[in-house]
């Protein structure tokens, strides 16, 4: 039998097909996502009322010229109040584009959110139909408590939310902060934009207490300029930043990652302390299992847009189910490995992300594949009540969910 031609290119025949296929997607989602919509249509309840952040079969995708990349691919996982939550997975599995949908901060008209709920407590200012804040008799700014399902908001009502209740710290503070504002303009805009009634010093006094929270010296750095400041220094402001707002949910996208590591241990250190003193939660992105077992109390992990683990910190560490999860641990560099062992590497690719496969995306790599891995994808199993795994070996063990 002749061998089958594999074809590494796309005829323009085929580009022209997939354009006019994602043209007219695209179309209809950035409709949706600038429609004018009634408060009612992104009203949403949670399923528990003890989570903060309900993330469920949620869909992002790019619409590339070479086909629709679905980088977000069917995620679902929740952020409990006040918890922290690591989501942990090689680069490029999706646990920025999950991070950003909720910030609804994905580019579009490529990137769309185009399936699934992110439900969010909030809890806002009660507004009047304009969408100011009313004082009660006494003067007092009231606040009431709602779920939105930020996936079906229109775009513009994002500010409720964004960069006020739920915040982020990305990996490179330079390109958060603004190089023309001093430090002190940028932290008091954020008490002056959400607090109601806030005067120029009360967003002062503000800022500066928020400055010793993180460890710095107000008076060497409010009247700074971002470029004055050192890598960690800019780190510690955008944290101060995004809890300038008292949001109920932190986003942290590999916080240290940028930092060398005598650094990355100090912001971690923060980090940790932030996270005792916060009536708030964190879902903190790495892909360095070392910080996800300092500091989370809940662990996702995703590989190739999807959720194949989650369970507690516990239940990650000492018994990890999913192969991929066991292997992330074996490469995990530790301090007792002598010079000439060698790090465990997983072997092989993830699959491309325009084209994967109906079977488990780790199947190539899976070195405990069975028959059963070729047929459908594998549906979440739960092995505890809190440990959950996308995988067929544990098929028996109970009822997929
Ligand atoms: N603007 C974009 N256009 C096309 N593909 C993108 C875009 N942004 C991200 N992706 C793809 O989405 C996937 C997930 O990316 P990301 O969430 O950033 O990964 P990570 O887990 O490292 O944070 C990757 O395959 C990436 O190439
Ligand atoms: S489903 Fe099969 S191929 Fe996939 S991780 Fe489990 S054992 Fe490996
Ligand atoms: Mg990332």
């Amino acid at each position: 039998m002749a061998k089958e031609k594999t074809k590494n290119y796309l005829s323009g025949k085929e580009i022209r097909a997939i354009s006019k296929a994602n043209a007219k997607e695209m179309k209809r989602l950035e409709a949706y996502k600038n429609r004018k919509a009634d408060e009612s249509e992104f009203l949403s309840a949670m399923k528990d009322d003890e989570n903060i952040l309900e993330i469920e079969d949620l869909h992002t995708f790019f619409f590339t010229e070479q086909g629709v990349v679905k980088a977000v691919n069917g995620v679902s996982y929740n952020v409990p109040k006040n918890a922290v939550v690591g989501v942990v997975g090689e680069s490029g599995c999706g646990k920025s584009v999950t991070s950003m949908s909720v910030m609804r901060l994905i580019q579009g008209p490529t990137g769309q959110i185009v399936d699934g709920s992110i439900r969010f407590k909030s809890s806002d200012y009660k507004r009047d139909k304009k969408g100011n804040p009313v004082a009660n008799a006494n003067g007092e700014f009231e606040t009431e408590e709602k779920v939105y399902d930020i996936a079906k908001m229109p775009i513009h009502e994002i500010h409720r939310i964004r960069g006020k209740q739920i915040a982020m710290i990305f990996q490179e503070p330079m390109t958060s902060l603004n190089p023309v504002f001093t430090i002190g303009q940028q932290l008091d805009e954020v008490t002056l934009l959400h607090v109601p009634g806030a005067t120029k010093e009360m967003a002062k006094a503000k800022s500066e207490d928020m400055l010793r929270l993180v460890g710095i010296i107000p008076e060497n750095v409010y009247g700074a300029f971002p470029h004055e400041l050192s890598g960690g220094m800019r780190q510690r402001v955008m944290i101060a930043m995004a809890l300038a707002a008292e949001p109920r949910l932190i986003i942290a996208d590999e916080p240290t990652t940028a930092l060398d590591v005598t650094i990355q241990a100090q912001i971690l250190d923060l980090l940790q302390d932030i996270k005792n003193k916060i009536d708030g939660s964190i879902l903190l992105i790495t892909h360095d299992l070392g910080v996800i077992a300092e500091m989370a109390d809940y662990v996702v992990v995703m590989y190739a847009g999807k959720v194949i683990e989650k369970g507690t910190v516990f239940e990650i560490f000492q018994d990890p189910r999913h192969p991929y999860t066991i292997g992330l641990q074996k490469s995990k560099p530790t301090m007792t490995l002598d010079d000439n062992t060698e790090l465990y590497n997983i072997p092989g690719n993830v699959p491309n992300p325009i084209n994967m496969p109906s079977h488990c995306y780790f199947k190539e790599r899976c070195a405990k594949c069975t028959a059963k891995c070729s047929g459908e994808y594998p549906g979440m199993v739960q092995v505890s009540p809190t440990h959950f795994v996308a995988c067929h070996l544990y098929d028996e063990e109970s009822n997929n969910v």
